[in-house]
């Protein structure tokens, strides 16, 4: 049996939560390895709705989750989060969710900071303004504080000057105040007692799940176009959200990642700035919004919708590596008279069957479709291959062609139970 790796393989917003609450009950633990509260995950169960944000997917099924050091923690929207779905009847406790002692912390002065750069910005990326870039870049910047960090209070102080050292210059060219350094030590030495019992460490946990011959289930977020190497730069997340991302946001061999499931929805949406070649501004563009309720769950911001890119995922199944899709969504399709697919691009008189990475020629493509015939039966909430329509599997077929990957599972509705399964992941190939 293998371990199961889920990440994005379009701009996100695909169905990831949904698959990965419906895949962890074939799992023993969950768990996240990069991005932060900018995920938003919205799970279905009967007549009840979970949104998450930081809290792995696995939470639902009460399987011992863990955010791993790969993932940026605002403390405070985690604790937020916790109360919120204690509020909704599951006890989010120490037994249950681990967060791994090396994960770097979100504060309030990054999401500051990203919205100043966002407002100010001619050229905006369209960020969740979560300070999810910000704290990224002090990650790397070797300046951030840790969730250890809360364990040493004595050591705050220190760790604070070094931060508002670069972080108040910035501040000032945007004509914003200094951090208060004695408000920001006050507000974490206020929290540590709160997050002290879920600090672990992510490594160990996952090398006593290797030795028992636990399942784990590896959860992304954000997509491969959003991934900060081969997304649509600039306008991307500040992670690397590709599979491989897995075994250094967790602490864990890259063999262990097993197979890596794309989850892919039977359209196309993005929200936030950005190229998008296949973007509908129409009535159809419109169409898809509404069936597909596409509104961001972090932001609330309209998601923008356009027809089903095989160019782009047939790219990011490589870039992100990807051995098998879930294709999501597909009861959004029904109704429509003719479907449309892209199959490659055209600029300049030039064909592309790839996505250029010059971000001038992605925002100049105009995409060449391929036609199909649609369906007017309905998918929706379909359990059986057997309940689709003709032509919704001759679709379905012709996605797998096109992106040279197998569906291996199949999602009909919101709902956890409405999901086809055509090979098991779990089970090793
Ligand atoms: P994630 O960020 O990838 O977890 O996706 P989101 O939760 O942000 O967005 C996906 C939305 O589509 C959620 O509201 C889901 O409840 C919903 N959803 C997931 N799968 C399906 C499906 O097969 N059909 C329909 N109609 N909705 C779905
Ligand atoms: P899930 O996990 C869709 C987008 C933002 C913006 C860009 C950078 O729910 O699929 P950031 O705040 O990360 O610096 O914003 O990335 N973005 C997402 N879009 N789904 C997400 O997560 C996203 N997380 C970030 O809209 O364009
Ligand atoms: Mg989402």
């Amino acid at each position: 049996m293998a371990n199961v790796t889920v990440i994005g393989a379009q701009w996100g917003d695909e169905g990831k939560g949904k698959i990965i609450d419906w895949l962890s009950n074939r799992a023993e633990m969950v768990v996240r390895f990069q991005g932060g509260n900018n995920a938003g995950h919205t799970i279905v169960v009967g007549d009840k709705t979970y949104k998450l944000s930081l809290l792995p997917s696995g939470v639902i099924q009460g399987k011992r989750s863990i955010i791993g050091n790969g993932v940026v923690v605002d403390p405070w929207s985690l604790l937020d989060e916790i109360g919120r779905i204690a509020a909704a009847g599951l006890a989010i406790t120490p037994d249950v969710l681990v967060l791994a002692e090396n994960a770097v912390l979100v504060l309030p002065l990054h999401r500051e900071l990203d919205a100043l750069r966002e407002d100010a910005a001619s050229q905006k990326i369209g960020t969740t303004k979560r300070g999810i870039g910000p704290a990224y870049e002090d990650k790397v910047g070797r300046r951030a504080i840790r969730a250890i960090d809360l364990a040493d209070p004595a050591s705050l102080p220190g760790k604070i000057e070094r931060l508002l050292a670069h972080h108040n210059v910035l501040r000032r060219g945007f004509g914003a105040p200094d951090v208060d350094a004695d408000g920001l030590l006050a507000a974490l030495n206020e929290i540590a007692p709160k997050i002290a019992p879920f600090i672990g460490s992510s490594w160990r946990e996952l090398d006593a799940a290797r030795i028992a011959g636990k399942r784990v289930l590896f959860e992304g977020a954000q997509a491969v176009l959003l991934d900060i190497d081969h997304g649509t730069y600039p306008f991307v997340t500040s992670s690397n959200t590709v599979a491989g991302q897995a075994a250094a946001g967790a602490g864990v061999s890259p063999r262990a990642i097993g197979t890596v499931l794309g989850i892919v929805k039977s359209y196309t949406t993005r929200v936030g700035e950005g190229p998008f070649p296949t973007e509908l501004t129409d009535a159809t563009g419109e169409k898809l919004g509404v069936r597909g309720h596409e509104f961001g769950t972090v932001t609330g911001r309209k998601r923008r919708c356009g027809w089903f890119d095989a160019v782009l995922v047939r790219q990011t199944c490589i870039t992100g590596g990807v051995d098998g899709i879930c294709l999501t969504k597909l009861d959004v399709l029904d109704g429509f008279d003719e479907i449309n697919i892209c199959t490659a691009y055209e600029l300049d008189g030039k064909r592309f069957d790839y996505l250029p990475a010059d971000a001038n020629m992605q925002a100049r493509l105009t995409p060449v479709y391929e036609t199909l015939e649609g369906w007017q039966e309905t998918t929706a909430g379909a359990r059986s291959w057997a309940e689709l329509p003709a032509n919704a599997i001759k679709y379905v077929r012709r996605v797998e062609e096109l992106i040279g990957a197998p569906v291996s599972l199949l999602s009909t509705s919101p709902d956890r139970d409405d999901t086809i399964m055509v090979s098991d992941p779990f089970v090793d190939r």
